[in-house]
């Protein structure tokens, strides 16, 4: 298949469709596929794709479709961002693998330093690196765990962390994550999150911390609790904003209690939301951060970030895995986070939530089935339901919606725990025009599925 040219943000930055989505070589890839590849391994889009670059994904028929997902919040530079490029091209020529482990090199170094210097708190920090945002999670379970000396794990309603059998557990949507997949990790408890739009009667942050707290208190016992892990933004549950004060009110809670703070930024973090980390909105300083997605400009890369004397805790040799931490995939971090720096990408992440916040609280004005528009920065979602006032959740409106999308040649996702959330997660090198033209595309195609 074609494999023929450069990505990056050179590309032609226009939506052009030339054959039906899926056109020929994209089907025949998929024949290919259904015999190659496990059924369990799903794809959002059916077209396969060619090269990617700015805020377009080019398939191997040379459609080229406006992203609104950067592969799940990672391409947040953009594919094949210059830098990236450029960078990781010297390391790959260089050496590609000793394991850090085995014969160790700078670039590690350098990304943690940087971790250090990036995330909130200006408390002394240490890092260590992995491969992927469920490894991340499962490591900071760990380091919690060798701190305090304690087993039980405290997680969320509406919450996802991964898919290895600890983040299993730690997640809460059976399906697709977890059915048919256990026994599961034991210790992993489950408290209600704040999640405003879906509350019987409004509540604070502050109250809700409490109703979570109280759970915590009476189910597990503050003593026996090694650490709270929260998304700040939640992410596949549904780009749940907490109310203010739930973070911070349960960070108090954690530091009053000899409980570690762990803030699972792996799909807020690297500015994502607007800020460098979710937490800054609200002012909370995590004790342990997981970072993954954003960091490495679409290579895997992920580290936990945390406060010296807890990431020390374990035992020398007791963290790290042949992978964690590539050469090739801190060189792409190292590039991702300049990019990021001199192209204040924090900054652009602001911008293009307002037009996503403008574009859809229009369209929620139009149409009563968009119940809420919410999020931070460029991590905008907005929640379907079949009526404003039982908020039922539309499922069917909001998959019929994304298959439009698709078809009329965007890259969306959905997500939430009841099907019913339409998320936005453009790379952050989209331009506003490729981007109005993208929501132009999505409200022909809510209009049409909502007939
Ligand atoms: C908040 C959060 N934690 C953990 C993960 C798991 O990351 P990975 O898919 O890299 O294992 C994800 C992925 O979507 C995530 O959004």
């Amino acid at each position: 298949m074609s494999a023929s040219a450069t990505g990056g943000p050179d590309l032609p930055q226009e939506r052009r469709l030339v054959t039906e989505i899926p056109g020929p070589r994209s089907r025949a890839l998929h024949e290919r596929r259904m015999t190659a590849v496990a059924k369990g391994v799903g794809s959002v889009l059916p077209v396969y794709v060619d090269k990617a670059g700015g805020g377009v994904v080019v398939d191997v028929d040379e459609n080229s479709l406006i992203d609104l997902a950067s592969g799940i919040a990672v391409t947040s530079v953009g594919n094949s961002a210059p830098e990236v490029v450029r960078r990781v091209t010297d390391q790959v020529a260089a050496f590609t693998h000793t394991c850090f482990m085995v014969a160790p090199y700078e670039g590690y170094v350098e990304v943690c330093e940087a971790l250090a210097e990036l995330t909130p708190g200006d408390h002394a920090k240490k890092s260590a690196l992995f491969n992927s945002g469920a490894e991340a999670v499962e490591n900071a379970v760990k380091i919690a765990r060798a701190h305090t000396g304690r087993d039980a794990v405290v997680v969320f309603d509406h919450a996802y962390h991964g898919r290895t059998n600890l983040t299993m557990a730690m997640t809460a949507k059976n399906m697709p994550y977890k059915h048919g997949f256990g026994p599961f990790a034991g210790e992993v408890y489950r408290a209600p999150v704040s999640y405003p739009f879906r509350e019987p009667t409004p509540i604070s942050g502050a109250q809700a911390a409490a109703r979570a707290i109280e759970v915590i208190d009476k189910q597990v016992g503050a003593d026996n609790v090694a650490c709270v892990v929260i998304e700040p933004v939640l992410g596949e549950g549904g780009f749940v904003v907490p109310a203010p004060g739930f973070l911070g009110a349960l960070a108090d809670w954690c530091r009053e209690h000899g409980v570690v703070f762990v803030a699972d930024e792996i799909q807020t973090g690297m500015c994502r939301t607007g800020a460098w980390f979710a937490c800054e909105h609200e002012g909370v300083v995590p004790d342990l951060v997981t970072v993954a997605k954003g960091v490495a400009g679409g290579l895997p890369l992920a580290a936990v970030v945390g406060r010296a004397e807890m990431m020390d805790a374990p035992h020398a040799g007791g963290l790290g895995g042949t992978y964690g931490g590539n050469p090739v995939a801190c060189a792409a971090a190292l590039a991702a986070i300049e990019t990021m720096e001199e192209e204040d990408l924090a900054g652009r992440a602001r911008e293009i939530g307002v037009i996503l916040t403008d574009r859809l609280g229009r369209l929620a004005e139009k149409y009563d089935e968009v119940g809420e528009v919410r999020g931070r920065g460029a991590m905008i979602a907005m929640e379907l339901v079949t009526d404003p006032d039982t908020k039922e959740p539309a499922a069917a409106l909001t998959s019929a919606v994304n298959q439009g999308c698709h078809e009329r040649g965007l890259v969306t996702l959905t997500c939430g725990t009841y099907g019913n959330v339409f998320r936005f997660l453009p790379p952050l090198s989209i331009s506003d025009d490729l981007l109005h033209e993208g929501l132009d595309v999505l409200e022909e195609s809510f209009t049409a599925a909502v007939g």
